[in-house]
């Protein structure tokens, strides 16, 4: 059966799941999965280790400027690479983490990144995930789900992926690391976090991953009659 060229948003408070269900949509599908948080998360690394944020989060200005010389891409695998290093696994540490939101606040920043999505997101039939792509990035995508959960089931998760990659976070700091982004990422001015109106909304809290699933697929064979 085609398979038509549709967009598929994916947007949500952190660690609901957004990026397991997205890449596990794109490869039913052959669609192309695109991680929008990860290029957030690249921008922030960029700038602490060109020594253009602070320990408390002031963002040099030059920031905008410098930003001109970084390029990030995918690799075939999906993972991050700033020119020809992979910084998947460092972008996924505490301390990105910790000042991914106010780089993200940043309306250049955003300029910046809503660019590079556009370019890679050309083709269509993409999957993409993150906290404004239904309705900042790609308002006219033809489905939009919004998820949620309950922030011990996050922050559970978020502390057990953390621990599967060999760090060791105290459960209190995940705890409040994301308390802080839903916060910013919900309040600042340019693109904030919310529900776009014609997003389907799922809370995942009580839910295996093979229930959301079949939820998502539901949704997907009554809209585009695809199975
Ligand atoms: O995976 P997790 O839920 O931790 O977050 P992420 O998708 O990796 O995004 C990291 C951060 O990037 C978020 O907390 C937001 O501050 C920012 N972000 C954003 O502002 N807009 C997006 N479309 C995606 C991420």
């Amino acid at each position: 059966m085609k398979i038509p060229d549709i967009i598929i948003a994916i947007d949500g408070y952190s660690s609901t799941g957004k990026s397991t269900l997205a890449k596990k949509i794109a490869r039913k599908f052959s669609f192309l999965y695109l991680d929008s948080g990860a290029l957030y998360r690249g921008v922030t690394l960029f700038a602490q280790e060109e020594g253009l944020i602070n320990r408390i989060s002031i963002i040099d200005p030059s920031l905008k400027e410098a930003l001109k010389g970084l390029e990030l891409h995918f690799d075939a695998e999906g993972k991050l690479c700033m020119g020809p290093r992979c910084i998947e696994q460092q972008i996924r540490s505490m301390e990105v983490s910790s000042q991914v939101s106010p780089v993200a606040a940043v309306p250049y920043v955003r300029e910046w990144v809503d660019e590079k999505l556009h370019e890679f997101g050309r083709r269509g039939r993409i999957v993409m995930d993150g906290r404004d792509i239904g309705t900042a990035v790609f308002p006219e995508a033809q489905l939009k789900i919004f998820m949620t959960a309950s922030e011990e089931v996050r922050a559970r998760r978020r502390y057990d992926e953390l621990v599967s990659k060999g760090e060791s976070p105290l459960l209190e700091e995940v705890v409040k690391n994301l308390r802080e982004r839903d916060y910013i990422d919900s309040h600042r001015e340019t693109a904030p976090l919310r529900r776009a109106e014609d997003a389907f909304e799922l809370d995942n809290s009580d839910m295996s991953f093979e229930e959301e699933l079949a939820w998502v697929q539901g949704l997907i064979q009554g809209k585009f009659g695809i199975l």
